[in-house]
């Protein structure tokens, strides 16, 4: 599909069909997460991958965005492990991170899925859920599955190209 096809047609699912994502799938994605640039190539992306139904029951606790994703990636860094910016010691892994699941997102919507990135989640309790070691620091929940809603308003809704650019 032409890039901008892709980017156009991936959008924020909230239903989900009641349908297992393919190991081969979720390989391609992770695949995808694996050929994100991260600043000075650290790397310290960090997936717990939640497919049990058990396991995605514990992010009612976490989340009031569960939704109902059959398949759901807790995408985070590590804090010791990442990027950080001498002269002010800025921290780059939510960069990165960022930079994986958007990776991620446009090879799910390419192999037919769809996506949702959460960003509204209790980081300590889905540290406690999923027993993430102090210096995992989460930066996203993605649901990941075959969709059966279509995008919501919002989807369309972008700004036009001269308000975001040239600004002084
Ligand atoms: C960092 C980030 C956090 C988000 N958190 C949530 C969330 O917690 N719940 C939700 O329903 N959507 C969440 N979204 C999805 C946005 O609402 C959505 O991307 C936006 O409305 C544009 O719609 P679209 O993705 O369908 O194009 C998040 C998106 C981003 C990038």
């Amino acid at each position: 599909m032409d890039f901008l096809e892709l980017a156009k047609e991936r959008y924020s699912c909230r239903d989900y069909q009641d349908k297992p994502v393919e190991d081969d799938k979720l390989n391609s994605i992770l695949t995808a997460c694996q050929l994100t640039p991260t600043a000075c190539n650290k790397f310290p992306l960090r997936i717990v991958v939640l497919k049990s139904a058990t396991e995605r029951e514990k992010l009612k606790e976490c989340t009031k965005f569960p939704f109902n994703a059959p398949l759901v990636l807790v995408c985070g860094y590590d804090q010791e492990v990442a990027w950080t910016r001498k002269n002010d010691q800025m921290n780059y892994g939510i960069v990165d991170t960022s930079l994986g699941m958007m990776n991620m997102m446009l090879e799910a919507t390419n192999l037919g899925l769809a996506t949702c990135f959460v960003g509204v989640f209790n980081e300590t309790k889905v540290k406690e859920a999923y027993n993430l070691a102090a210096n995992f620091k989460v930066v996203g929940l993605l649901m990941l599955g075959y969709p059966a809603d279509k995008p919501a308003e919002m989807h369309n809704i972008r700004p036009v190209i001269q308000d975001f650019t040239n600004i002084k």
